[in-house]
């Protein structure tokens, strides 16, 4: 297998941290947190459960009376011939009868209970961890890619559901029926009980085989299949850079290989099972022949009624089934509670960015045409081991706006994220006016500070709704007011919708500037005391942008802003410009004080002024 040179190294990192997840877990099929998420999923419908499992009780009760009835009427036919009394006879028969429809009604009751309760603990898991995934920060999700959020809240939470619909009860039933089952033999003739005994050594031993070696084989299916999703999901996130480089065969020659070990792999799980099953069926049939040889012994020594040999024989099937039953469920067993593992580890997960417990207030912005101060004081950040920004101190006065220029990779898109707190600072603060903003609450800092990047995102709904969000409970009249300061009223008109026009179908329609200037009319009627725009006008063409601008303009007066721009008509209208190089500040002053330095702007200018001639 040439498992190792097409794997690109991104992906299989994914795939072992996932396969990483499952193992260790193979042994204990429960651990602590997932134990203490499970209990807590179930406190609220312990009624049902309760139910559910007497409900369970009273089937494997049921079928247990039903062949000892058999037993008892056989040995009664003797009696029938001379006597002459068809009483007793019909009274079993009435009894047998009651048994049989007993079991019935109960099987059904706790079948219909069993998906009750695992729909409601399904719906109670997922809702739980989409909220929290929403509310776990972007680093997390950097970290956790979409891929595995996906496999949490789809391929988990169907284990978790397979496991209610049908583990859970067979779990259950199958235990109750060996102690049940067994107990009854040994009541009826303890000695021939011991002969079906004898049966659980080479079965236990065949059991713990499977177990061991499916163990292996399922955690071996996991992997591969992890790997085939992340092949999966890299080549269609990136189908452009798949097509633009050609790399589909490269890409069809990986997933084959992959696609093979997971048939190899799944192989695997099906001859064991192909070994299992008959060994167990194989010596259910041996005991059957043993009980027939040695019961009808007995039966012809006088010691045992021959109604008891014909119960052990019915008993017989309902002794081994439960343990196919509990080898064939084991690896749903597992996989539901690797599922849980993972969930609940992911549940676990504490926000990096965490809302204070005592959030503060900001005071009124003081007056029109105000803004607020913002304020690094002494930040030093990077994302993993390097530093971005080793000691960056910054005011921007309250209504200020500031351009921040710079070499790709200097820092800017970092300091727009620091500012808007979608990451704290490993050491100093990000102040507004003066307040730490890890001391405001979520509510107050999204209102407060307003982040436009360049992969606008519209969700699913109305034009309208899109705009809406920026001021939940806004008019019409305010979004249509807040789209034609932005200069966006005339080609939303012109959609056969306007305003209504869904924007998944106009999603196509909409050009990448047209999708720019709907968050522009959002943050417009958000109208926040801080506005950070990285890169926000780069998508738009140069008329639309100099619409723009003059919406540009409007915006940004009576509010802090900082604008991120390559393009230096957009720095123009700054008040104040920063040079960023390698996270440290090397320029800093008005458009025209460092046009007249010479410095670093100055050069940018001078070439950018050449890219336009
Ligand atoms: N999410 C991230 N995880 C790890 N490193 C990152 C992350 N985002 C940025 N970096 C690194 O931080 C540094 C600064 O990146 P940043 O995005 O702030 O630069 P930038 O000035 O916005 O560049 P550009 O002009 O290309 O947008 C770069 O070295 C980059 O590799
Ligand atoms: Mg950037």
């Amino acid at each position: 297998m040439t498992q190792a040179s097409p794997t690109a190294p991104a992906w299989r990192g994914i795939a072992a941290e996932e396969a990483e997840e499952i193992s260790g877990k193979l042994g204990t099929l429960l651990r602590r947190r997932s134990r203490r998420l499970l209990n807590d999923l179930l406190r609220p419908n312990r009624k049902l459960a309760v139910t559910v499992f007497l409900l369970i009780v009273v089937a494997q009760f049921a079928a247990l009376v039903g062949p000892w009835l058999v037993g008892v009427g056989i040995d009664r036919i003797p009696q029938l011939e001379t006597t002459h009394n068809a009483g007793p006879m019909a009274l079993i028969i009435v009894a047998f009868a009651v048994a049989v429809i007993a079991q019935a009604w109960a099987t059904r009751a706790y079948i219909a209970g069993i998906g009750r309760l695992g729909g409601r603990v399904v719906i109670e898991l997922r809702r739980r961890l989409f909220a929290h995934f929403q509310v776990l920060p972007v680093a997390f999700h950097e970290r956790y890619t979409s891929g595995r959020v996906i496999s949490r809240q789809v391929s988990d939470i169907d284990s978790i559901s397979d496991l209610f619909d049908e583990g859970l009860a067979a779990l259950v039933s199958s235990l109750l029926s060996l102690v049940l089952v067994g107990g009854g033999m040994l009541l009826l003739d303890w000695q021939l009980a011991l002969v079906v005994m004898a049966g659980f050594i080479p079965l236990t031993w065949l059991s713990a085989w499977f177990r061991r070696e499916s163990a292996v084989a399922y955690r071996r299916t996991r992997e591969t299949i992890a790997q085939v999703i992340v092949q999966f999901v890299e080549t269609f996130g990136g189908i452009r850079a798949v097509q633009a480089f050609r790399r589909e065969d490269r890409n069809e020659e990986i997933f084959d290989a992959l696609n093979q070990a997971n048939a190899d792999a799944n192989l695997r799980s099906q001859r064991l099972l192909a070994i299992f099953f008959p060994g167990v069926t194989l010596v259910g049939n041996l005991a059957i022949g043993a009980v027939l040889l040695y019961g009808g012994d007995r039966v012809i020594d006088h010691q045992m009624k021959i109604g008891v040999l014909v119960t052990f024989l019915l008993y017989l099937q309902r002794f081994f089934d439960p343990l196919i039953d509990l080898s064939q469920f084991y690896s749903s067993f597992q996989s539901a509670g690797a599922a849980l593992e993972k969930i609940s580890g992911v549940l676990d997960e504490a926000p990096s960015v965490p809302e204070p417990e005592h959030p503060r207030a900001l005071p009124a912005v003081p007056g029109e045409g105000g803004g607020r101060e913002v304020r690094f004081d002494q930040v030093r950040f990077g994302y993993r081991k390097t530093t971005v920004l080793p000691d960056l101190r910054l005011t921007i006065p309250a209504g200020q706006t500031l351009a921040l220029v710079g070499a790709t990779g200097a820092g800017k898109t970092t300091i727009a994220r620091l500012l808007a707190r979608l990451y704290d600072p490993l050491e100093g603060s990000v102040r507004l006016d003066d307040t730490d903003l890890r001391e405001l609450s979520e509510k107050t800092l999204r209102h407060e500070v307003v982040l436009i990047t360049q992969e606008n995102f519209l969700f699913s709904g109305s034009i309208a709704d899109n705009i809406e969000l920026g001021k939940p409970g806004a008019s019409r009249e305010e979004v249509v007011a807040a789209a034609t300061a932005i200069g966006a009223h005339g080609f939303i008109s012109a959609l056969p919708g306007g305003y209504d026009e869904d924007v998944g179908k106009a999603g196509g329609r909409l050009s990448a500037g047209q999708r720019q200037l709907i968050s522009f009319a959002r943050a417009f009627l958000a109208a926040p005391a801080v506005l950070v725009l990285d890169e926000a006008t780069s998508l738009l063409d140069i008329p639309s942008e100099r619409l723009v601008q003059e919406a540009l303009t409007r915006i940004l007066t009576g509010r802090t802003a900082v604008i991120i721009a390559h393009r230096l008509s957009t720095v123009a209208i700054a008040d104040r410009v920063l040079v960023l190089e390698r996270g440290q500040i090397i320029e800093d002053g008005t458009p025209a004080e460092l046009l007249a330095s010479e410095g670093e702007y100055s050069a940018l200018h001078a070439s950018w002024q050449e890219s336009l001639a």
